[in-house]
């Protein structure tokens, strides 16, 4: 109940950040920036932001962190920029030429309300605009550190990163793909932005790169766990729970740990590699018994 009731506060303070940071809808474009609005405030569990701050504060309890203030301001900045670029990837992913869904969020994807045109439009928006954003961080000082998050945002949502995840899924679509392929699309897909979120997180707290190096270790296993469990529940949750369709990769055709294994063995993944993940993280310097009992809760997540 403690955990449920932390979570949903410090939901609550995530939520605020990205709002304060989206567009205006003005101008005659403004269309496209309803539709990216419209988008990033239709719901979301909101991970990767809550990631972030939250390895920020595991860093900012280590030991040797000493009378280092930290730089939350553009940490909110970073945040907001992650969770844009996420949306953006969900609303190319929910594409026609992608995955073709109709629903996201719990309600209809951007395509779908505002036409394929502004769908398009209002995910590359969304990527552009995360930058924008991202880079007003250099109002507040520590220059480094801001440009050092700033390479991580730049690098992984592309061709090494998501976006490269992304390509080898979709041409592997309808083919047989073995197990090795399926884990390397799913570092690339879905790791990479969670690596993104814990990097910065770690980088902006001040961590040296033995630390970035580990905590990007540890959020490749979150993510892969993060990714089956997914996967396990696009067989076994409903639309309203889920709030997006179910069934879309066996309508798409795609391989998937649980086409692999079967949902018993594929959820134990989900279990192993979180696991994994909390060992390698508590083996860091640092403190946050929150950012342990969050990584924990998302194996059973039922959205
Ligand atoms: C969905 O991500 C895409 C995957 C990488 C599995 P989320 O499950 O984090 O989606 P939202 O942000 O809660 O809608
Ligand atoms: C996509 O994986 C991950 C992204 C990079 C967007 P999925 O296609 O399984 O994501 P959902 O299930 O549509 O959210
Ligand atoms: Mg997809
Ligand atoms: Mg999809
Ligand atoms: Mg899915």
């Amino acid at each position: 109940m403690e955990f449920k009731k932390g979570h949903s506060v410090k939901l609550e303070e995530v939520e605020k950040i990205i709002r304060d940071y989206l567009p205006r809808e003005e101008g005659h474009q403004r269309i496209v920036i309803e539709a990216m609005n419209y988008s990033v405030l239709a719901g979301g569990k909101r991970v990767r932001p809550m990631l972030m701050r939250e390895t920020y504060n595991y860093f900012m309890n280590s030991s040797s962190r000493g009378d280092f203030k930290g730089n939350d301001k553009a940490l909110e900045h970073f945040m907001s920029a992650l969770e844009y670029i996420h949306t953006y990837s969900l609303v190319h992913d929910d594409l026609p030429a992608m995955d073709n869904d109709l629903l996201r969020r719990g309600m209809p994807t951007t395509h779908a309300k505002y036409g394929h045109a502004i769908g398009v439009l209002a995910g590359d928006g969304l990527l552009n605009y995360a930058y924008e954003v991202a880079s007003n961080a250099f109002a507040s000082d520590n220059y480094e550190m801001i440009i050092k998050a700033l390479q991580v945002l730049s690098r992984k949502p592309g061709i090494s990163g998501m976006l490269g995840g992304q390509v080898v899924d979709v041409v592997n679509s309808g083919n047989k793909v073995d197990i090795e392929l399926l884990q390397y699309i799913h570092r690339l897909k879905t790791s990479a932005l969670i690596q993104i979120a814990m990097m910065i997180g770690a980088i902006l707290a001040g961590a040296n790169d033995e630390e970035v190096n580990k905590i990007e270790e540890c959020a490749l296993y979150i993510g892969l766990a993060f990714q089956i469990q997914d996967d396990v529940l696009d067989v076994v949750s409903t639309d309203e729970e889920l709030g997006k369709p179910v069934n879309s990769d066996e309508k798409n055709n795609k391989t998937t740990y649980v086409s692999i294994y079967g949902i018993d063995k594929a959820k134990e993944l989900v279990n192993d590699y979180s696991r994994k993940a909390i060992d390698m993280l508590e083996s860091i310097d640092g403190h946050n018994e929150f950012l342990v009992e969050y990584i924990e809760s998302l194996i059973n997540r039922r959205k």
